[in-house]
């Protein structure tokens, strides 16, 4: 197997970054595909928590690279950030497509004032994630390997940005800020900037292995999540390609990530949501609090039909598992098989956002688990696995690296045991 990719399969939080590590062993680069600082992927090395921002987990392991497709939309102060949290020679590993865009203060201001105005507000991650694609789909963004050209930032790009803030009608002075911090960028990070997509094709010519991963999760992808509650770009498989101009034809298997409830942050709809005293116990349990904004995230039971319609549209080899241990030493666990409306059964996710409010949801008892080990589980995997034809390949049992159980195909080909 040379190339996987690694999606979230909820909205988002599944604990994709603890599973890009594991897998990140055995690999050459771990690639990113689209999204910015909205994501915080998260990795526990023993007890040492490590937050990631843009830079996919996989380059907590020496001697990967970590690719920045150009389907994201990178915020450079805080990749700058980031970037110093890591080991001295990480930088050297990292590579940012010259073709991503760059999100810069006007993107955040607008989005303050959209969310503050809004009457529904979405509940962004206010990083300025959609007005960044706003610019690139309205075709007047700015992109890294704009900076990096000679002159552009010194003589074009504060026209360029005053311009954007009367527009958008936010203060001019971000348009400033804006210049220095792209500055900072040239000077930190000018020379990772590079075409990335002829960089994984000559990855892929060289026979060095892959490793894709999607942020957030399928139900936020712009146009087959939960629309307008949604991401501004496309999480799911399908990104892939648009967000690294690498063929997905060549990807050989794609994992999604599934916690084993389910969680989501902001507004939007969520069949399977719990309230009161039930919800806060899970989410204190799961330690469910924003990675990026700290926000307290609502919780749920897994929720089949939606797990069902993510796995189809992913086109899924297998699952990873996650956060078994929170629901440990139940006898049962409750998972959402369908809902109900007005008494009608629906077994499959109605199509909009309306709809899918005030869904009733239909809660089957699976079993439970008195230890969070392959056998106590297996009851429980086999259950997930005949009600989506799809098997698990990764289970993972707490919040350190160490913490996880792989089988087929990782285990057998003997690569990551
Ligand atoms: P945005 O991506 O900041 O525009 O936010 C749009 C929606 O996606 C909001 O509901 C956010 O809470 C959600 N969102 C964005 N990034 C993440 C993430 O990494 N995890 C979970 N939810 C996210």
């Amino acid at each position: 197997m040379q190339h996987v990719c690694v999606v979230g399969l909820n909205w988002g939080d599944e604990g994709k970054g603890k599973i890009v590590d594991v897998l990140a062993r055995d690999v050459d680069a771990v690639v990113r595909f689209q999204g910015g600082a909205n994501a915080g992927h998260t990795v526990y090395i023993e007890d040492v928590r490590h937050v990631l921002h843009h830079i996919p987990t996989g380059i907590l392991h020496g001697g990967i690279q970590a690719v920045l497709g150009n389907g994201m939309v990178i915020e450079p102060t805080k990749l700058i950030e980031e970037v110093e949290t890591l080991p001295e020679d990480a930088i050297s590993r990292i590579w940012i497509s010259e073709r991503a865009h760059v999100v810069l203060p006007h993107h955040g201001a607008v989005e303050r004032i959209n969310e503050q105005q809004a009457s529904k507000p979405i509940g962004t991650t206010l990083r300025g994630i959609g007005p960044a694609y706003q610019d690139k789909f309205g075709r007047r963004g700015i992109r890294m390997g704009d900076i990096v050209q000679p002159g552009f930032v010194d003589d074009v790009l504060e026209d360029r940005l005053r311009e954007r803030c009367r527009a958008l009608g936010v203060p001019e002075q971000s348009a400033a800020e804006g210049v220095q911090i792209c500055k900072r960028l040239r000077e930190h990070l000018g020379s990772q900037v590079t075409d990335t997509s002829r960089l994984l094709r000559q990855m892929d010519a060289n026979g060095q292995r892959l490793l894709f991963e999607g942020a957030q999760g399928c139900m936020l992808d712009i146009d087959f999540g939960t629309y307008p509650f949604v991401t501004s770009s496309s999480p799911s498989f399908l990104g892939l390609g648009t967000g690294t101009g690498f063929s997905p034809r060549k990807i050989d298997h794609v994992v999604g990530v599934t916690k084993a409830y389910c969680t989501r942050v902001g507004e939007g709809p969520f069949p399977s949501e719990l309230a009161g005293e039930v919800a806060d116990a899970l989410r204190e349990a799961g330690g469910e609090f924003g990675t990026t904004t700290g926000r307290p995230r609502r919780v749920g039971w897994l929720d089949i039909p939606a797990l069902r319609f993510a796995t189809e549209l992913n086109d899924l080899d297998s699952y990873a598992l996650t956060k078994a241990d929170v629901l440990t030493g139940r006898d049962t666990i409750p998972v959402v098989t369908g809902y109900r409306r007005n008494g009608t059964l629906l077994e499959s996710l109605p199509f909009s956002a309306m709809e899918l409010d005030g869904l009733e949801p239909v809660v089957e008892q699976w079993p439970g688990w008195q230890t969070v080990d392959e056998v106590s589980m297996r009851p429980f995997i086999e259950r997930l696995e005949s009600a989506t034809g799809i098997p698990v390949s990764i289970l993972s049992t707490g919040k350190r690296r160490s913490e996880v159980c792989i089988f087929s195909p990782f285990r057998a080909e003997g690569e990551l045991a």
